[in-house]
């Protein structure tokens, strides 16, 4: 049987909201010395949009991870396939997240950056579902907030399939 899917968020209303965003964190950090941290794979469509309408340089690292778990998303135990290289100590970190469902592996990593001793820490997620969250997790900057489904598009996969999609869209069945 075929998946169907609904747009849910369209193009213009994630460049307007991103926008916005960047908007926000360049007030924040205006001065400062920001390092971005992403969140491999689902976030880096987002993250290349927002890097580029913040106004003033960033340094860009990326940390893969990996958990097993039952489904489609992340019950279990968390590894990091691929760590951060830059320096993060004395320096502003921001961890950008594509969707933050149970926030375990949200948990998980802020827990993990937050040894290296970073001047300050902080999140920004694209999307916040709520539905499922079993971890408080703080969230600075919150692009969307979506109370359940299956999202894909803009960077989020199903099985690595939609990530291309310029818009995100909810899996129906
Ligand atoms: P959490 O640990 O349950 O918060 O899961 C977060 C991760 O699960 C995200 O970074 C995504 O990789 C994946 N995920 C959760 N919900 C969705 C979704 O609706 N679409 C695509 N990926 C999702
Ligand atoms: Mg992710």
């Amino acid at each position: 049987m075929a998946n169907h899917r609904r747009c849910l968020i369209s193009r213009e209303a994630i460049a307007r909201r991103v926008a916005e965003l960047a908007e926000q964190i360049s007030r924040d950090y205006a001065g400062r010395d920001l390092v971005t941290v992403g969140v491999l794979k689902g976030v880096f469509i987002f993250l290349a949009d927002l890097v580029r309408a913040l106004e003033f340089p960033v340094e860009v690292d990326f940390v893969r991870l990996y958990s097993y778990g039952p489904g489609t998303t992340s019950a279990g135990e968390i590894h990091i396939t691929k760590d951060v290289e830059l320096p993060l100590k004395d320096r502003d970190v921001l961890i950008v997240e594509d969707i933050v469902d149970t926030g375990l592996t949200l948990d998980f990593l802020i827990n993990h950056i937050a040894g290296h001793r970073p001047s300050s820490l902080k999140v920004c997620c694209l999307i916040d579902k709520k539905e499922r969250r079993e971890v408080e997790v703080p969230l600075d900057y919150v692009g969307f907030v979506v109370e359940k489904g299956f999202l894909v598009g803009y960077g989020l996969d199903c099985g690595e399939k939609q990530r291309t999609l310029p818009e995100i869209y909810v899996m129906e069945k």
